[in-house]
């Protein structure tokens, strides 16, 4: 019992960074930079895709509701995370500060728990992102085979000039007295456009990350951009035509429709859960605070910066695409593309399916290069194989872990449907939310004398607060969301027992005398 529950002490954790930090980047970030990072690394197919599709299906126009209730959840588990981030400024993120405070196998269970948030992360990105590239290309008149676009199995149909999943369409089919018999239809072989993004982002972070950081500030300044150009279009269009705007907000909560999560206060709860996929990506900026030029003061800029940021951005967003088009048709694999069409700006449309395609795949990049350090600090502490903190001689990257994690994530990306993606990745993510939320109230008692450059307001309030709303976003997702954790973490555990708690360095060997001031 007690080998489950060892930490691994502090003082060593800063020691073995100061260590690495000779073969690591320069710590060349500002707070400007982590703001930027984390925005880079939030916004994306949540607000992108899933705003539009939980609208369709689970909340009506009181997505906006959703917006706000995971936000505020958000932003109460980043004040721990920042928290955190500042007391240990150490790659390995939740993991870390797991081992630090709750023992052995809560970091394994944070470390095993975030392989869903990043390559089943970057596996739901990828999927959005084919959406949108399909979308991109059709502007100028090419076609990607649309059996060549979707997971295995699905039906698509062609209708209004988009190729489509019948079940998607179904209402708009209705209202415009189409049958879907009488339209072109195809199944689906896999998602090949999702996994060759994967591929590309993934040879890219094999060559090296150095190269990869101005490509990724510029795909972010792109993303924001498409951002503020939709707010734009889209509050002159509602200025113009106030009758139309509060016609498609009318009711705001549309009526519970028999199910749980169908409308209603229910449906709320469930588009919560569904669109904190897009709050996911400001516990990345945590990742980088060996990078950070003064991570204990920054951190926390970085992290409740990109996040309030974001907060705001998403419900403008949210607010203005449920207000431009019937929520009803928004279940589509390009709805904020669709919200434009019907502003009918064509250069519009144009711009943002270019600006979401670039964006996107700074996500993908995020979530990957995330993936593969925290594999890495895994394998350091001898709780994966050596191989997976294997770093290539001359890219000086840990490739194999790259090529590893990227080959799952293709496959992942190109025969699952992103709603299932994106709840499995929401669920892991909620559970480290959960731990991480409890890790900083447990640290606080057990030891109340270090030195906390940031401290979370109101402990234990707070922890217990962003817990507790993570938990509730948890327990609105689907049955089978949970069963597919459930078995997740029994193939974890089962790697914990039979690999990882025999070769843990931390039981092994001594710690190295303390350099570093707590
Ligand atoms: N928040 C990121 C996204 O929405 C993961 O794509």
């Amino acid at each position: 019992m007690s080998e489950l529950l060892r930490t691994k002490p502090l003082d060593r954790i800063m020691a073995e960074a100061e260590q690495h930090g000779e073969h690591t980047l320069r710590r060349a970030l500002g707070p400007f930079n982590l703001i930027m990072i984390g925005i880079g690394a939030i916004i994306g197919t949540g607000i992108f895709v899933l705003t539009g599709q939980a609208a369709a299906t689970n909340a009506g126009p009181a997505i906006v509701i959703s917006f706000t209730l995971a936000g505020i959840g958000c932003t109460f588990a980043g004040l721990c995370y920042a928290e955190f981030a500042s007391l240990i400024p150490i790659a390995g993120s939740a993991y870390t500060y797991g081992y630090a405070t709750l023992g052995e196998i809560f970091a394994w269970i944070i470390g095993w728990d975030l392989v869903l948030e990043y390559a089943f992360g970057a596996a739901t990105v990828a999927s959005g992102w084919s959406g949108y590239f399909v979308s991109f290309l059709r502007d100028f008149n090419i076609q990607v085979p649309p059996q060549w676009t979707a997971t295995p199995g699905t039906e698509l149909l062609l209708f209004q000039g988009r190729w489509s999943p019948l079940n998607t369409i179904q209402t708009s089919l209705q209202s415009a007295g189409v049958s879907a018999a009488s339209l072109p239809h195809v199944t689906a072989n896999f998602n090949l456009v999702a996994l060759v993004a994967i591929a590309i982002v993934t040879v890219v972070l094999v060559i090296g990350v150095r190269e990869s950081a101005n490509l990724n500030s510029a795909m972010v300044a792109i993303k924001v951009g498409v951002v503020f150009v939709f707010i734009g279009l889209a509050t002159s269009y509602v200025l113009k035509n106030t009758e139309v705007a509060a016609q498609h907000w009318h009711p705001f909560i549309p009526p519970n429709a028999g199910h749980f999560g169908e409308f209603g206060w229910s449906g709320i709860a469930r588009g919560a859960a569904v669109i904190f996929f897009a709050y996911i990506g400001f516990d990345a900026v945590s990742t980088t605070a060996q990078e950070a030029k003064n991570p204990q003061k920054d951190m926390p800029i970085g992290i409740i910066g990109s996040l309030v940021i974001c907060t705001v951005l998403y419900i403008v967003v949210a607010a203005l695409l449920t207000a431009i088009v019937p929520y009803k048709i928004l279940n589509v694999a390009d709805p904020v593309a669709v919200g434009v069409d019907a502003i009918g700006v064509h250069w519009g449309s144009v711009m943002v399916n270019g600006g979401v395609v670039a964006g996107l795949a700074s996500v993908m990049l995020v979530m990957l290069l995330g993936q593969s350090r925290v594999l890495y600090s895994m394998s350091k502490d001898g709780l994966l194989p050596k191989w997976a903190s294997d770093i290539h001689p001359r890219f000086r990257t840990p490739w194999i872990t790259s090529i590893v994690v990227g080959v799952f994530a293709a496959v992942f990306a190109s025969v699952l449907n992103i709603r299932d993606l994106s709840a499995l990745v929401n669920i892991g993510t909620l559970l480290a939310f959960v731990i991480v939320c409890f890790g900083v109230w447990t640290l606080r008692v057990r030891r109340p004398d270090l030195h906390r450059p940031f401290k979370t307001p109101l402990v234990p309030v707070i922890p217990i607060l962003g817990a507790l709303i993570s938990f509730g976003m948890m327990a609105s997702l689907p049955l089978a969301t949970w069963v597919r954790l459930l078995v997740w973490l029994v193939i974890g555990l089962f790697i914990y027992f039979f690999y990882s708690r025999h070769h843990s360095l931390v039981g092994k060997s001594p710690s190295p005398p303390p350099r570093v001031r707590e």
